[in-house]
Parts: C-alpha cells; structure tokens; sequence
C-alpha cells in the first residue's frame, strides 16, 4: 500500500480550498495542512509575523501558520502574482 500523508493524522477533515474539496490533516495548523495536501503556499517564518501566509478562512484573512486546520473551513488562497504585476512597497 503506497504511503500517503493521511496516514499519520490523527483526524482528518475536508475543507474548500477556492472552492474545491481538500481532505486535510485536522491536528495541525492550516498550513502545514495545506502543504500536506500538496497546495501551494507562500510562507517564510511559521510563527504568524511575516504575513506571507495570510488566507481568507471563513471570510476573514488570517495567517494560515496561525489557524488550526478545522473540517468545513472555506478557505480563499490570495491569487498567485501574474507575470508583470509590480509589487506594492
Ligand atoms: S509563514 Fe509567516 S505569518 Fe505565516
């Protein structure tokens, strides 16, 4: 039987990832979750200070580092730069 991430939760939950189902690890952060499940993310420090990871769970923008992984969340990824946008200062 091949090996998947599932197997070493404890629980697991879906939630709606820009509306599309994800079965998630539930006994972690939203994070580490997401990047079990093979979503890409933008992170850098894990502990809630850069701001890199910041979601739309539920409606309101959270750092995903920072909120636990929770079945039924709707979860809204920021949408991915696109060639030629210039970053804001
Ligand atoms: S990775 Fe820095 S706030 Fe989440």
């Amino acid at each position: 039987m091949p090996y998947t991430f599932l197997e070493k939760c404890s629980s697991t939950g879906d939630i709606f990832v820009n509306g599309e189902r994800v079965t998630v690890c539930t006994d972690r952060s939203l994070l580490a979750a997401l990047l079990a499940a093979g979503v890409e993310c933008d992170l850098f420090c894990g502990i809630g200070q850069c701001q890199r990871c910041v979601v739309r769970v539920d409606g309101v923008r959270r750092p995903a580092c920072m909120v636990r992984a929770t079945a039924g969340a709707d979860v809204i990824l920021p949408a991915a730069p696109r060639r030629g946008d210039r970053e804001s200062s």
